[in-house]
């Protein structure tokens, strides 16, 4: 039976909320689940913010301090990186199939970074997860929450570049 409360909207209308969210249902938003929905935004986002972590807290009804030690004392959890953009670049199976690797390399390269690093100036840290949720768009990245699929390397390196000028990802 599910817990008698309400669900709470998630942080933003990102479809991929959904994907944590099922997790959440799927354990009947029980406190127990806390690790298992952690680790769903993590591999969803490729990183844990505090607007998710909040969240999770409040939908588990779990105290937001305890989650926080939680995603501070793992370390496969990745708390927001300091970049001011983000690129997300999926590496689930079917992101994979379809040759996620090279977006992934292409964007280390262009930017001198590797996966869950951030550029020395700040703008942009390089983050994987595993399925965001948009398979039939395969491969996937993220760019600052716009959801960018079946890009070459340098359509992706492009979208990113113009990210970082402050212009829309083409
Ligand atoms: S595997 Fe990449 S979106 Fe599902």
């Amino acid at each position: 039976m599910l817990r008698n409360h309400p669900i709470l909207a998630p942080p933003t209308d990102d479809k991929r909320w959904k994907i944590v969210e099922t997790v959440m249902r799927r354990n009947n938003f029980q406190p127990q689940a806390l690790i298992e929905s952690l680790h769903s935004v993590q591999q969803t986002f490729g990183f844990l913010d505090l607007a998710a972590m909040r969240w999770v807290a409040a939908t588990l009804r779990v105290p937001l301090a305890k989650v926080y030690g939680v995603a501070t004392f793992y370390h496969f959890f990745t708390l927001r990186p300091p970049g001011r953009h983000t690129c997300v670049v999926c590496l689930g199976t079917a992101c994979y199939i379809k040759g996620s690797q090279r977006l992934l390399a292409a964007v280390a390269e262009r930017y001198h970074i590797q996966e869950g690093q951030t550029t020395t100036d700040g703008e942009l840290s390089l983050l994987t997860a595993r399925c965001i949720g948009a398979c039939g768009l395969a491969p996937t990245a993220v760019v600052d929450g716009q959801v960018l699929g079946q890009r070459t390397p340098t359509e992706l390196t492009a979208a990113v570049g113009a990210v970082l000028e402050g212009r829309a990802a083409p």
